[in-house]
């Protein structure tokens, strides 16, 4: 079985950060890299201000907290990956920009190393065809925030080999998370439900209830922990949008149509709290 030792995260927005932070705090060496300077910076800054507080909290020693952070190294270009014998991808949600990702990896990586995308929605069959390896290309799904969320929904393409499977699924136990198998259908297990129900708590806003009623109608009838238009602002619109297009395209439902509410928020830029406002505003 292969052994990973080396770890390459692209991507350092909220899912990759969380994801370098959790590959790091597992003992992988972890490189990071993001087509966005300002991003990657960012996204090590918040790394090291996560662990700070892990270590405020007393669940992490300063001693820990240090070995992790000494483990991330920040990446100039994609180049620097060859020495990794898994890559896990976690850019934009746009399907062309990530093929065209894919075939860079599969330049760089060496022969056998794994190539798994964090998509939320996208085939992992169709991902796989931009590289010369589609056995070593795999779904590896990280919920939000990564840190704290216990589940990796593992994503196996037509061509996914079992071992690529086995590794993916050791390296998300080591990282402290617990796998299930998804189906490579559009949406997998988890956005299949969850994005159709924030959908229609866009819709009831768009109705004209008020936005809080929504969240805590959910939140206090259902015990949810938050809200599923925070929990949108939280995931990011653009995202949700993608998902939700890609949901109704591929499977052809009207039942998945975006609310036109939220069409018209991503149109304003307001991508949630990323973006410091969706459905609320943040500092
Ligand atoms: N990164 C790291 N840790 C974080 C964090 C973040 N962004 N946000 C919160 N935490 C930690 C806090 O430090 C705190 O840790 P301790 O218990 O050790 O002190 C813990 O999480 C709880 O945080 P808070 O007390 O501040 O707030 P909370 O109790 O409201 O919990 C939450 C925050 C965990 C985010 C909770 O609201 C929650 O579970 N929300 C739902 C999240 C969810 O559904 N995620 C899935 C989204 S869908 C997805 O990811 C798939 C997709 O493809 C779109
Ligand atoms: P984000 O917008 O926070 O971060 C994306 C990062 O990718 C940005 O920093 C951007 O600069 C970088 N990027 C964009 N194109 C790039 C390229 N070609 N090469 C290198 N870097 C590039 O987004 P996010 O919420 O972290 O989502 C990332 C991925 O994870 C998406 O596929 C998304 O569907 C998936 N995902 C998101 C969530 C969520 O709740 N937000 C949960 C699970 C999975």
């Amino acid at each position: 079985m292969t052994d990973v030792s080396t770890i390459g995260v692209i991507g350092a927005g909220q899912m990759g950060a969380g994801i370098a932070q959790v590959s790091a705090m597992a003992g992988y060496e972890t490189l990071l890299w993001d087509a966005n300077e300002a991003a990657l910076e960012k996204g090590i800054q918040g790394i090291s201000k996560r662990l700070a507080r892990l270590v405020e909290k007393e669940k992490l020693t300063a001693d820990e907290a240090k070995a992790a952070e000494s483990k991330i190294k920040g990446a100039s270009s994609v180049s620097e990956f060859s020495s990794c014998q898994m890559s896990i991808e976690a850019i934009i949600e746009n399907v062309e920009i990530k093929q065209k990702l894919f075939a860079e990896l599969d330049a760089t990586l060496p022969a056998g190393a794994i190539l798994a995308s964090n998509t939320s929605s996208i085939s992992i069959t169709r991902i796989a065809t931009s590289t010369k390896r589609p056995e070593s290309v795999i779904g590896m799904h990280f919920m939000n925030p990564v840190p704290v969320m216990k589940l990796v929904e593992i994503i196996r393409g037509l061509q996914t080999s079992d071992e690529t499977y086995a590794v993916t699924k050791a390296v998300s136990e080591k990282m402290d998370k617990t796998t299930v198998l998804g189906v490579d259908s559009p949406g997998f297990i988890v956005n299949r439900i969850l994005c159709p129900m924030i959908n229609e708590a866009i819709f009831l806003l768009q109705e004209g209830v008020e936005r809080e009623d929504v969240d805590n109608a959910m939140m206090l009838g259902t015990n949810q922990p938050m809200g599923p238009l925070t929990l949108a602002d939280f995931v990011g619109l653009d995202t949700l949008l993608y998902i939700l297009q890609l949901l109704h395209r591929e499977l052809g439902e009207d039942k998945y149509r975006p609310c036109p509410l939220l069409v018209k928020y991503v149109e304003a830029g307001w991508y949630g709290k990323k973006a410091g406002r969706g459905f609320y505003t943040y500092e």
